[in-house]
């Protein structure tokens, strides 16, 4: 994933104008306010300009999501890839045709974009990747003990902080592009009624306010990282030990909601494939690759 950063876009922004306001806030001290937000493109220009960046960064206040325009604007601009970022969305994607909840000043929405040469085998294992690199940077910025619910959740203190949706358009029945999102809740004080019980903030979990922009650069970099450890390989193997010691299954009685018949067992870590390996009560190792794994005491719904 070498790509060079070449133009920055925004909607309507100048850059002097964003580095005249970045200069104003670090006179006045760094304070969490929606100022903050309009410096995102700026700082994630310097963030990320050298090394491992992701072709053309596009900033916006509102998008409907910013997967599908991450999408769109692949098409359309002339660039191997798309960092697409949005203060706020309209219409958030979550898994399994849910909604993500989106409200503006607070978290990261990001979607990257790109036209990877993979075979579709190894698509799921690139929200993997993404996991892992959300989980690091977490971490590591706000030395928070996050762990992965396998395969893309992000959770802090049992409850969910970040959701990944990867989707893979085609034309003509082939691959074209892959966009992968990611939805941070960063800076939140409160979510709404029926997401209380199994959403989170790293704010609620901290007590403290985190740069988003600094958020979104690292998780670009560590996933760009990461995922030239992937594409050299071809599969998850380089990245396993990382990812399972993120992993807050391991170990761990999980439930597996196989559309047949639900069942338990311990889960003992993903396979290079991204596979879940479960132990069953008679001691037979299962791969779980589709369906959902519910895990005891994590969101407190199980
Ligand atoms: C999940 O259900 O856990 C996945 C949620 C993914 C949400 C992010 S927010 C940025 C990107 N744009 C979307 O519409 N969805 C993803």
């Amino acid at each position: 994933m070498a790509m060079d950063l070449d133009t920055l876009h925004t909607d309507g922004k100048s850059e002097e104008k964003i580095y005249k306001e970045k200069e104003e806030l670090e006179k006045s001290g760094f304070k969490q306010d929606k100022k903050q937000e309009a410096l995102l493109t700026g700082l994630l220009t310097e963030r990320l300009t050298g090394g491992q960046s992701f072709g053309k960064i596009f900033y916006y206040e509102t998008v409907g999501s910013t997967n599908e325009e991450a999408k769109k604007k692949l098409a359309e601009a002339n660039t191997d890839g798309v960092l697409l970022v949005a203060d706020s969305q309209t219409n958030g994607r979550g898994r399994r045709g849910r909604s993500w909840n989106s409200p503006g000043g607070e978290s990261v929405y990001m979607s990257l974009a790109w036209r990877p040469s993979l075979m579709p085998e190894q698509v799921s294992m690139v929200t993997l990747v993404m996991a892992l690199a959300v989980a690091k940077v977490v971490r590591e910025q706000a030395s928070a003990e996050v762990f992965i619910k396998w395969p893309n959740d992000i959770v802090l203190n049992g409850k969910k902080i970040c959701g990944i949706l990867t989707e893979l358009n085609f034309k003509r029945e082939s691959m074209d592009s892959l966009v992968v999102g990611v939805g941070l809740n960063v800076n939140g004080q409160a979510f709404p009624k029926e997401l209380e019980k199994t959403a989170t903030s790293l704010f609620l979990e901290t007590g403290r306010f985190f740069s988003r922009a600094e958020l979104t650069a690292e998780i670009v970099k560590q996933f760009a990282t990461a995922y030239d450890r992937f594409s050299l390989k071809g599969d998850l193997s380089d990245l396993l030990e990382d990812y399972n010691s993120f992993l807050v299954n391991r170990e761990k009685q999980v439930k597996v909601l196989d559309p047949k018949q639900e069942w338990k067992g311990i889960a003992k870590g993903i396979n290079e494939k991204g596979e879940l390996l479960v132990e069953t009560e008679a001691g037979e190792m299962v791969k779980v690759y589709a369906g959902e794994v519910s895990v005891r005491g994590i969101y407190g719904y199980v």
